[in-house]
């Protein structure tokens, strides 16, 4: 095979992956869990050339023409070959084409989409390092930890264990066994100016972090059981506390990263309002000010209609949980 295109989606934390053990080797210094999303996925297709030509990287437009990625996309993508590439014997000049299905200014992190997806096609173009377990390695060759949960479906943890040299993410819960919706609302479109990675190595400055650490071992075990119950209220406190202390960890650390806006608080205190009249709804945030709004199927229809009267909301994007990767059978190209 010298073509493949895979898609995979992005994915919300509900216990946040923040502050590492191992930098190095992308390793959290907590166990998290996540939803995989549906509809917000990454599309990537590679094709091997020739061996006297360099390698070519496209940003696929939304009229389905090729254009240069931009040089900060180019770059990641690069760099992510390239340890790809260190980890196999594969050193044939590639073709890709990418795009995701989201507004990529949107502030919606295409970091875990995109980089499983690549991960995963350059595995499955060189028909090696395929097992589930090296794959989640190969992911977060990028740098980005949470890629390595986008390769599973449903509701995914990531244990994230240092004597595992793969340290694979693991599924929890399929995504038929609980379909619930994510209705992420956006109030600042624009691209983030402090990564991830930034955060997380500011996390334990915070005066709070190690109260953090010590809270999320029973939070974690009681977020399990809730998903394994469908118990829609504990679910919500638990994951609406866990969104909170994120961002109170955040903005306690020296020096500060404070990434709310007012329109981020009035999705929050709206939805909880929502709860309190009887609607299975909560809020989760990840680093960054737009808010991911999760409901029950039934009651999305009314949330949604809800989060469209809100002041200050710029785009409303409905995904819900998902199956995870596919290998694509239309290539970018
Ligand atoms: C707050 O280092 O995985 O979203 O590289 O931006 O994908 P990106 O981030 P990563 O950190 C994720 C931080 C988080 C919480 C989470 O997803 O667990």
């Amino acid at each position: 095979m010298n073509k493949i295109s895979v898609s995979s989606p992005s994915n919300i934390a509900l216990i946040k992956y923040w502050g590492m053990s191992d930098a190095k080797r992308t390793l959290p210094a907590n166990r998290s869990l996540s939803m995989t999303l549906s509809r917000c996925v990454s599309l990537y297709t590679l094709e091997t050339l020739d061996d006297s030509s360099p390698d070519e990287i496209y940003w696929r437009a939304e009229d389905g023409t090729l254009e240069a990625a931009d040089p900060i996309m180019r770059l990641g993508i690069e760099q992510h070959v390239r340890r790809l590439r260190q980890c196999s014997d594969f050193r044939q000049p590639l073709r890709i084409a990418t795009t995701n299905t989201f507004p990529t200014s949107a502030g919606i992190a295409s970091s875990a989409s995109g980089y499983s997806a690549l991960a995963l096609a350059f595995a499955a173009l060189f028909g090696q390092l395929s097992s589930p377990d090296q794959l989640s390695g190969l992911a977060r060759l990028s740098g980005s930890g949470s890629a390595a949960r986008s390769l599973l479906g449903g509701f995914v943890t990531w244990p994230g264990d240092a004597d595992d040299p793969q340290s694979p993410a693991r599924q929890l819960a399929t995504a038929a066994h609980w379909p619930l919706h994510d209705i992420i609302v956006v109030v600042d479109g624009s691209a983030k100016t402090t990564s991830s990675r930034i955060g997380h190595l500011r996390a334990q400055s915070s005066p709070f972090y190690q109260r953090r650490q010590q809270l999320l071992v029973e939070r974690l075990r009681h977020l399990q059981h809730a998903i394994l119950t469908r118990d829609f209220s504990r679910f919500a406190d638990i994951v609406e506390c866990e969104a909170i202390e994120l961002h109170l960890i955040a903005m306690s650390s020296v020096p500060p990263l404070f990434y709310w806006q007012p329109a981020t608080l009035s999705v929050l205190y709206r939805v909880q309002q929502l709860r309190r009249n009887g609607l299975d709804v909560c809020t989760t945030f990840d680093a960054g000010p737009n808010a991911h709004v999760l409901c029950t199927p039934e009651h999305c229809p009314k949330v949604l209609a809800v989060l469209r009267e809100l002041d200050g909301v710029q785009q409303i994007i409905p995904d819900q949980i998902g199956e995870g990767p596919q290998v694509l059978t239309q290539a970018l190209f």
